[in-house]
């Protein structure tokens, strides 16, 4: 099942499907699923929202708020999405992935285990980066490395910000990278240049509008790549 996670300033429950309608083929429609794609067509999708930078005084907070409140926006009376945010900050792995069950540390092994856990109940992954030196930042590529069978035959959208490119040379080496792991990135995505002028301190971007559509764009994409790839995932298994 989901982790319960607090989402800063979207007021949604994060363990629970976003928007307040049935999910259709949901065991309280009565409707009896035909078979295993069946059944996963009928439940949420669940996505999660990865964070990528940990730096000190990062800004990264105020575009993953606003991303999320996006969600819950363009979610809202569907009741077809689950939103769970895995900040990086929060996740203290291992550069030397010496050994996957944390080895002498329990706290490292119980975080591995944590973070495993929430990427393999994910049916789709949307990434939140900066660019750093042309790239995306190393604890990011920690977290990638980490993993495997969590990534594949799933698919990644992108939010990105940054300098004038907006991040998006940070996006195009992430696509590659994903692809090396069997994952499906969406072409729509989401992109901010100089974000720290581009946002007022309440959060709100300059452009609400385009920048909405962007994000309902980008979701609308990986919702029904998230949707085809889990019904055939459960038809037959994904052969990596
Ligand atoms: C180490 C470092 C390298 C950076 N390199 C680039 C870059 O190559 N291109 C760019 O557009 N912005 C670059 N920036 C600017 C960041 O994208 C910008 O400061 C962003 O807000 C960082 O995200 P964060 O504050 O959430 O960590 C760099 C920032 C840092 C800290």
């Amino acid at each position: 099942m989901s982790t319960a996670i607090d989402v800063p300033g979207s007021g949604i429950p994060t363990s629970d499907p976003v928007g307040d309608s049935t999910p259709a083929g949901d065991s309280t429609t009565g409707v009896e699923p035909a078979g295993a794609g069946s059944a996963e067509a009928g439940r949420p999708v669940r996505i999660t929202v990865i964070l990528g930078s940990v730096r000190d005084g990062r800004f990264l907070p105020t575009v993953a708020d606003w991303f999320t409140e996006r969600v819950a926006e363009r979610a809202a009376g569907r009741g077809d999405v689950l939103v769970d945010r895995l900040d990086l900050a929060e996740v203290p792995l291992p550069l030397d992935m010496a050994a996957p069950d944390g080895g002498s540390s329990p706290e490292v092994g119980a975080a591995l285990a944590a973070a495993a856990r929430r990427l393999a109940e994910a049916d789709a992954f949307v990434v939140i980066t900066p660019e750093y030196n042309h790239s995306f930042p190393a604890a990011l590529k920690n977290l990638v490395d980490w993993h495997f069978a969590e990534w594949q035959a799933k698919p990644v959208g992108f939010v990105s910000y940054g300098g004038v490119s907006g991040g998006l040379r940070a996006v195009e080496q992430l696509r590659t990278v994903f692809a090396e792991l069997h994952a499906v990135t969406i072409r729509r995505s989401v992109s901010f240049h100089h974000p720290w002028s581009w946002f007022d301190e309440a959060g709100r971007p300059s452009d609400p509008e385009g920048s909405a559509a962007a994000a309902a764009g980008m979701l609308d994409q990986l919702h029904w790549w998230a949707s085809a790839l889990r019904q055939a995932r459960a038809e037959t298994p994904y052969a990596a």
